[in-house]
């Protein structure tokens, strides 16, 4: 299928990424049907659709007649053949579980043509595995979105053994069409590339805390005012290679070679969080939210706000929205 075809999207699953995806496509201007088996799940994403509009037009994204259209363009159903049956493209967003994707996969490629591709929000399962018993495992791929993914423009592309390279060089087509940032995992690897990025900072985070090095607030303000918004402009290895001066990056590791193995010696390497870490980490995060100006947000629903407010801007300057 050519990426040019693809007009129709069903959205699988309605709870906090399935309701964020339709949003995105229909903001795209594709014609978007969301299914869930919960009646209650479809009011909460029409419901959370209408609040994400409103931010998005308070933020000055959309007007209040394109919201109207955005939202008009989504329809809800309870019927997997209603909402899948004129799509091209399908994203299932259903709970993390083999399970439960394998029989949605199922029962989606029995109201498909063979050409329909379905992509998988997975955070982290084995796309060969949800793919297991389905008729065209070659037409199967991760989609693997940040949340909320109507403003994250992340999509990380993962391929189970069978899937097949035409499916993917389409669907990062179609995601780069719609202003996403695919990236193709070119095998498959537990947690895609962020989250192990991610965990690899956050173990650090665990240990400097337990350590008792700094606090939990003091290492969320040095991400965000240091490294971080360096990283919100360009990735860790471009940023090193500006640091490394003439010599680029090469240059940094050879210069700081040295030192790094110092540090890399005494930094934490442990396989499994430890339990008493979650209670002493949300000790942190209480007394820093309590110790934040309400106008960046100090509580759960205002950081939030917040959080959205400035990635707004963030994508505004990337070019992105
Ligand atoms: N929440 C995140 O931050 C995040 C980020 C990236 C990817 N993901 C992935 O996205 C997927 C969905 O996660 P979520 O956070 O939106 O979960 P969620 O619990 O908010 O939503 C799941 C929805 O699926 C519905 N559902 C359950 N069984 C179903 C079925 N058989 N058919 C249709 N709908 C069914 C539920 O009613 C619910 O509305 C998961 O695979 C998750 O790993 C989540």
């Amino acid at each position: 299928m050519k990426t040019s075809e693809i007009k129709t999207v069903s959205c699988i699953g309605a709870g906090v990424i399935g309701y964020s995806w339709a949003l995105y496509f229909s903001l795209k201007k594709l014609d978007v049907t969301v299914y869930d088996i919960s009646e209650e799940s479809l009011e909460l994403a029409k419901k959370r659709v209408h609040d994400s509009l409103n931010s998005l037009i308070k933020n000055e994204v959309v007007n209040e007649m394109e919201g109207k259209e955005i939202e008009q363009g989504i329809l809800y159903t309870t019927s997997v053949e209603e909402a899948v049956k004129d799509a091209q493209f399908i994203v299932e967003s259903v709970p993390e579980d083999y399970d439960i994707k394998r029989n949605i996969v199922k029962e989606i490629e029995s109201f498909t043509s063979d050409e329909t591709i379905i992509a998988s929000s997975t955070s982290g399962l084995l796309i060969t595995e949800i793919a297991k018993d389905a008729k065209h495992p070659e037409r199967f791929i991760g989609a693997h979105p940040y949340n909320p993914p109507h403003l994250i423009p992340l999509v990380e592309i993962t391929k189970g053994e069978k899937t097949s390279e035409s499916v993917v060089t389409t669907a990062k087509e179609f995601y780069s069409s719609i202003g996403k940032e695919p990236v193709v995992l070119q095998k498959e690897a537990l947690g895609f590339i962020c989250n192990r990025i991610q965990m690899a900072l956050y173990r650090e985070v665990c240990d400097l805390v337990s350590r008792g090095v700094c606090s939990v607030e003091d290492a969320d303000k040095a991400v965000t005012y240091g490294p971080g918004l360096r990283w919100g402009i360009m990735g860790p290895s471009l940023v090193f290679q500006l640091g490394g001066g003439e010599n680029g990056i090469q240059g940094l590791l050879k210069h700081l070679g040295p030192s790094i193995n110092l540090w890399l010696e005494d930094m934490a390497d442990f396989k499994e969080f430890p339990e008493e870490f979650g209670s002493l980490v949300q000790a942190g995060v209480d007394e820093e939210i309590k110790n934040r100006p309400p106008e960046i947000g100090n509580d759960d629903a205002s950081l939030a706000e917040y959080r959205d407010k400035m990635l707004i801007e963030m994508l505004k300057l990337h070019n992105k929205l």
